[in-house]
């Protein structure tokens, strides 16, 4: 782990981390493309991983490997505890009641899946709702579709506003006595913009609806209190926060989980099965049937324990200046147009450049070293309300440099001047 320093060059004024040092943290930081130093701005997609993952993976191979939950032996138990350990730390990222509320799953996607063929196929009705909102990525849009077809459920839509906010109020007005869920993202990942859903979930609330908070961009910037918050379920994923794929988080309320059937069986989700019937096991074992993703899990863990080394307040406010910095450094780019303007948004830069198309922009900045992600971000409708095909989306991390933001910069004019 790196030490902790007041002040670096790019966080001059606030209390922030060694940006080197941490840097050096990421191996693959270091390499080059195209003869040309890799920066990496494609962290909304997937987070480049520390040395720390990297090595508790290989020593969760090397050294302490064996299926967990199953065996008698010590590895078995090693692993097991190793497993359940994690279980533990992500409860104390979350402020969770328990370890008990939370469940492993793949990822986001699945673990919003999981809320809709459990819960809500459980307990909706015809004639009730579901608000999401016109930012939804398409895990928190396509479930609920398919549940409405199959239960004549209604989906109501939120609007997000021309600049990327999102508008409490004109949210407040779709809720009504048949709102039966929420399902909002903390952060946007193609905006930025961060909901407020603290006041979303009180609002949510007195009409008795249920939350559920897709926190897949939003743990990565911010930090999280589910008790504080109230809501009922909140998602996110691993890759996104320095750890490794195929391992993703549902916190759920335990009043809601115990409440719950299995949406998958298995082994390791029953107590007892015979041919008469089985007797499920209780939460979260329940939601985990087969092999769970142990040594992901142990991945995440050792990543809970990098970036809390770091200090998720302190990674927020270098995001939060790299934003401020973004600003500036796109607007000052002629023919720029930013898509989510929103001050207090993530920092998460998505853009077009009049008269180029978005892929030939990435084409261009990819050959220069310069890693983003381009097309519609698994976000059509909101493509669609924004009035756009696809954008440009350059998504900090916490080892991001403003050095790496004047590249987009000129990255971009390059393109313009090739292309334009
Ligand atoms: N959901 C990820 C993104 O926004 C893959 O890029």
């Amino acid at each position: 782990m790196t030490a902790i320093v007041a002040f670096d060059q790019d966080c001059r004024s606030r209390n922030c981390y060694d940006l080197d040092s941490v840097r050096a943290d990421f191996p693959i930081l270091s390499r080059t493309v195209y003869d040309k130093p890799l920066r990496f701005l494609d962290n909304g997609a997937s987070a480049q991983k520390p040395r720390a993952v990297i090595d508790a993976i290989k020593n969760s191979y090397t050294s302490e490997y064996a299926n967990v939950h199953r065996g008698a032996h010590f590895l078995s138990g090693a692993a097991t505890e190793a497993y359940e350990g994690v279980r533990e730390k992500v409860a104390s990222l979350l402020n969770a009641s328990s370890p008990d509320t939370i469940v492993f799953t793949k990822n986001v996607t699945e673990a919003i899946n999981l809320v809709a063929f459990s819960w809500a196929e459980t307990f909706l009705d015809a004639g009730d709702e579901i608000v999401i909102t016109e930012m939804e990525h398409h895990a928190n849009i396509v479930p609920w579709q398919i549940l409405k077809e199959r239960k004549g459920l209604i989906l109501r839509i939120a609007p997000v506003e021309d600049d990327g906010r999102f508008d409490l109020d004109r949210f407040a007005a779709i809720l009504n006595d048949h709102t039966k869920l929420v399902s909002v993202p903390h952060v946007s990942n193609v905006l930025g913009t961060v909901v407020p859903i603290a006041e979303v979930t009180r609002l949510a609330k007195e009409k008795g609806a249920c939350v559920l908070i897709d926190g897949a961009q939003g743990i990565v910037h911010q930090a999280v209190d589910v008790q504080a918050l109230g809501c009922d379920f909140y998602a996110f994923t691993g890759h996104k926060l320095y750890g490794p794929t195929g391992i993703g988080v549902l916190y759920g309320k335990t009043e809601r989980l115990v409440s719950m059937p299995p949406w998958q069986g298995g082994g390791d989700m029953i107590e007892t099965v015979s041919f008469n019937g089985s007797v499920y096991a209780e939460p979260p074992m329940r939601f985990e049937a087969g092999t769970p993703p142990f040594v992901q899990a142990i991945g995440l863990g050792a990543a809970i324990d990098y970036v809390q080394g770091i200090g998720i307040d302190a990674i927020d406010a270098h995001e939060q200046y790299l934003r401020d910095y973004a600003f500036d450094a796109l607007r000052d780019v002629p023919d720029v147009r930013l898509i989510g303007e929103d001050p207090t948004k993530a920092a998460i830069m998505s853009f077009i450049v009049d008269g180029i198309h978005s892929m030939d922009v990435g084409a261009v900045l990819d050959r220069q070293g310069l890693a983003v992600r381009v097309g519609h971000h698994c976000a059509q409708p909101l493509m669609a309300r924004m009035g756009v095909e696809a954008t440009v989306r350059a998504s900090m991390a916490l080892y991001n440099t403003t050095e790496e933001i004047d590249a987009l910069a000129a990255g971009i004019r390059h393109a313009q001047k090739l292309l334009g």
